[in-house]
């Protein structure tokens, strides 16, 4: 089994920036809110801030306040209005697919949406045909229903959708379009997805019943006016430095202001089965997220099956619980992880590709990929495939093994967490 010689000193103490997701939503909710808002420990990273660029061009003001911290005005949902030119969402998938419903309910805006290269290779059929199903006028430019996409807003029908993927984003896409055009969403999904939608609406007083299984109905009105948004750290960026912290020799570390959201901690779950010692600390609850402290201590590994209805819960963390894999007793298996493929790059293949230029043998299957226990790695040249998941994963196994890896792009790396290299440094 491969060894760590990395030591890192006791109680080390980290922070990291704010979770993308709440980010993203923060911005669109206080859209949606009439007046005055403030959004603190916002993520000051390219995704969450083309988004916030992308609602000014409609009409909302927002202005930094302080480290992380931003005032905004909105004149209230109805009065936003059509942009001057493109809205860009760079590399966020997020940003786009969630300002495509909210923009799709209102009448009288008409918007084209669009982003980078990696973003304009997504798939977004899957919001393009239940926002039609609702009503919406959606339409892309591209043969494979890529962005750009262009949307003329309207007041849409009342819709009940049973998902099939559990996708946070489809169903933030559907629910804010409901919430922008004043009408009825019943929506199910197969697993639970990542429900900080759900708990935004809630905070801010709207109604959302929740039925059997993964299924809920949320009812107008949806009035909301201004509030303060409390972001917690990204429990994504942490989980890079709670491997790291698994791995070390000696010491360990605690990572302050974490997001513990339950559709966010499989992360934590996957982790502690396959030995990994992690204590939460100080656990209360911020804005309708359950927010703590992370303690993690040096652990021996081993594989572990990963259940399925598990996946949603773990999707963007799987790159690095795969550095994990790495260091486990018998090696690392992935599987019912299909829509890794559909992420800032095929991620199953991404891996597989850098995998395989540390001269790991490594079989790839359309829904994940697998390695026996690795004993031994080569120095590489790792693409980062304009992704900075996959970036940051190589990184964090650079550091734990001094291998000699190098990264031909790590500057994809912004657009979710700018603090990172100086957080490796330190340790
Ligand atoms: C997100 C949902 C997930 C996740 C993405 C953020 C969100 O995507 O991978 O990074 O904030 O709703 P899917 O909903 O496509 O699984």
């Amino acid at each position: 089994m491969l060894k760590t010689q990395l030591e890192i000193p006791e109680s080390f103490e980290i922070e990291v920036p704010g979770d993308k997701s709440v980010s993203h939503r923060s911005v669109l909710f206080s859209a949606l809110a009439e007046g005055n808002s403030t959004i603190s420990g916002f993520l000051e990273a390219e995704d969450p801030l083309n988004t916030m660029k992308s609602f000014s061009k409609l009409g909302v003001e927002y202005s930094k306040i302080g480290q992380n911290e931003y005032r905004v005005f909105s004149p209230g949902k109805k009065k936003l209005h059509s942009p001057n030119d493109e809205l860009d969402f760079g590399n966020g998938g997020t940003g786009i697919r969630l300002a495509a419903g909210l923009i799709a309910g209102l009448p009288n805006i008409r918007a084209v949406l669009t982003g980078d290269e990696s973003l304009r290779k997504r798939p977004m059929k899957r919001i393009i045909d239940p926002l039609r199903a609702m009503g919406s006028q959606i339409k892309s430019f591209t043969e494979k229903e890529t962005a750009p996409l262009e949307i003329i807003g309207r007041i849409l029908q009342p819709y009940t959708h049973k998902a099939t993927l559990s996708s946070a984003q489809v169903k933030s896409c559907l629910m804010l379009a409901s919430i922008s055009s004043d009408i009825e969403l019943d929506y199910e999904e197969p697993e639970l997805s990542r429900d900080h939608t759900e708990n935004m609406l809630q905070f801010l007083g709207g109604k959302l019943e929740k039925k059997e299984g993964h299924r809920f109905i949320i009812k107008p009105p949806f009035s909301f006016k201004g509030a303060h948004f409390k972001v917690p750290g990204d429990i994504s960026s942490a989980a890079f430095f709670i491997v790291l912290g698994l791995l070390s020799k000696k010491g360990n570390l605690l990572i302050k202001n974490i997001g513990l959201n339950p559709a966010r901690t499989g992360i934590l779950t996957v982790l502690r089965n396959m030995g990994g010692k992690i204590d939460e600390e100080d656990l209360r609850e911020e804005c309708g997220e359950i927010t703590g402290n992370l303690r993690v201590y040096p652990s021996s590994l081993k594989k572990r099956e990963i259940p399925k209805d598990l996946i949603p819960s773990i999707i963007d963390e799987i790159p690095i619980l795969t550095i994990a894999g790495l260091f486990s007793e018998g090696g690392f298996k992935i599987s019912n992880a299909e829509d890794l493929r559909a992420k800032e790059s095929d991620r199953i293949n991404s891996m597989v590709k850098n995998l395989r230029k540390l001269r790991l043998e490594v079989e790839e299957y359309n829904d994940g990929y697998e390695f026996g226990e690795a004993r031994i790695l080569e120095p590489a040249e790792i693409e980062s495939f304009m992704d900075h998941r996959i970036a940051m994963s190589f990184l964090i196994l650079e550091k734990i093994s001094n291998l000699g890896l190098k990264i031909d792009d790590s500057s994809w790396i912004e657009t979710s967490f700018p603090t990172f290299h100086s957080i490796l440094e330190k340790l």
